[in-house]
């Protein structure tokens, strides 16, 4: 028999952030801090109207691009939330997820050999969705001193004349590091003279704790050169239900709803119209859980200082990204030793790119009784690395 697998697919290595909760899952008492998934239960009132639906036999499908009420509610919420006027009709569609609406963007903007920056640390998926839409994935390599934003030197650097798209990952994940105003006013103008397309992965925007996001799309010149990217999973704590969304230029949405009807035919109508009781009367539930995010937060900054953990201060999503380097592992070795001796599992900085070598990345979407538990264990640990236990 010949050879059934792609090239291509076969050169991808799978995810790095699951290694571990593999051997978490088999170790009694172990702690697992490496999820990032909110540990909320989605809102009932987003709940009740999803079992409403089913009781109303709402079973079918809805239309490729999504439900009308939907996409009118989402062009709502981003004019009051991110000031980006959207047209319903022409302009969004919903997606399976944040990671749908990333893969089907690439997918109808990319021709082999388009180069795609990608700033790094950042989400494991956007190199292999690049990667099978025939792009060629170049990174930008974020650094601590710079807080982990993307300077405007930094992107000038990798720019060629092959680069078409730049992937924005703010708020981040792993590093929780947000672009305020002011940064994203600093790269516009080198987005604009160089020609490049945005993919604005904004799939924590409900989640900074320092003042409101902002999007890159509310700049003069940009909406028309910006694919942005947001869903329900985080804010919402509706990961399962597997909604998302992207709002950009009707003429770049019409193609990516082409591939979208193709593989996907539409999002699942029960999560849908969910999503619609989400957006309307949802703002107090994410508030709520964005206050309870920063309180553990605040914790785990204090935290790490007293027990000699470098951490630089993430201003958003739910994850801490503190630095390994004195301790003179490697991020695999320090999580490796962590999970053995003393069951806390978290995540390897290298699984979001080399960049993340000599950091790991926490996640606060636990609860701060779990997070105490973890710390104490954490501590006893550092306490040994430095000959103090
Ligand atoms: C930065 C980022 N983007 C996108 C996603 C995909 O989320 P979903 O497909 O659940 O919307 C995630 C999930 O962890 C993420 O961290």
């Amino acid at each position: 028999m010949r050879n059934p697998l792609s090239e291509k697919i076969v050169s991808i290595p799978p995810s790095g952030i699951r290694k571990f909760f593999d051997i978490v899952s088999e170790m009694e008492g172990a702690i697992s801090l490496g999820v990032g998934e909110p540990d909320f239960e989605t809102p009932w009132h987003i709940r009740e109207e999803g079992i409403y639906s089913l009781e109303k036999g709402r079973t079918f499908y809805t239309s490729n691009a999504g439900l009308k009420e939907l996409k009118i509610e989402i062009c709502k919420y981003l004019q009051r939330r991110c000031n980006v006027a959207y047209d319903y009709n022409t302009e969004v569609t919903v997606t399976v997820g944040g990671s749908e609406a990333i893969d089907i963007a690439l997918r109808a903007m990319l021709d082999p050999g388009d180069e795609v920056l990608i700033p790094q640390p950042s989400y494991v998926s956007y190199v292999p969705c690049t990667v099978l839409a025939d792009g060629v994935p170049v990174v930008i390599e974020l650094e601590e001193k710079d807080q982990f934003k993307l300077t405007k030197e930094k992107l000038l650097e990798k720019i060629t004349p092959k680069t078409k798209i730049l992937v924005l990952p703010f708020p981040n994940n792993p590093t929780g590091a947000v672009m305020t105003r002011e940064d994203l006013a600093e790269i516009v103008p080198v987005i604009i003279e160089n020609d490049l397309f945005v993919i604005s992965d904004e799939i924590y925007s409900e989640l900074t704790y320092n003042g409101d996001h902002v999007t890159i799309a509310s700049f003069p010149g940009m909406k028309e050169r910006t694919i942005l990217i947001n869903g329900f999973s985080k804010s919402y704590a509706m990961t399962g239900w597997r909604l998302g969304y992207a709002a950009g230029p009707a003429e770049i949405l019409k193609q990516m709803i082409k591939i979208h009807q193709f593989a996907i035919m539409c999002a699942p109508t029960t999560s849908q119209y969910a999503a619609v009781s989400a957006l309307r009367d949802g703002d107090e539930d994410v508030r709520t859980m964005r206050e309870s995010y920063n309180q553990r937060r605040r914790y785990l900054m204090n935290a790490f200082e007293e027990m000699g953990l470098d951490c630089f201060e993430p201003h958003g999503a739910f994850y801490m990204f503190p630095s390994i380097k004195r301790f003179g592992m490697t991020s695999d070795e320090f999580a490796t030793r962590l999970l053995k001796e003393e069951k806390v599992a978290v995540v390897p900085g290298t699984a979001f790119g080399d960049s993340g070598e000599g950091f790991l990345r926490i996640s606060y979407a636990y609860s701060l009784e779990d997070l105490k538990r973890a710390l104490a264990r954490i501590e006893n640990f550092i306490k040994r690395l430095d000959g103090k236990a």
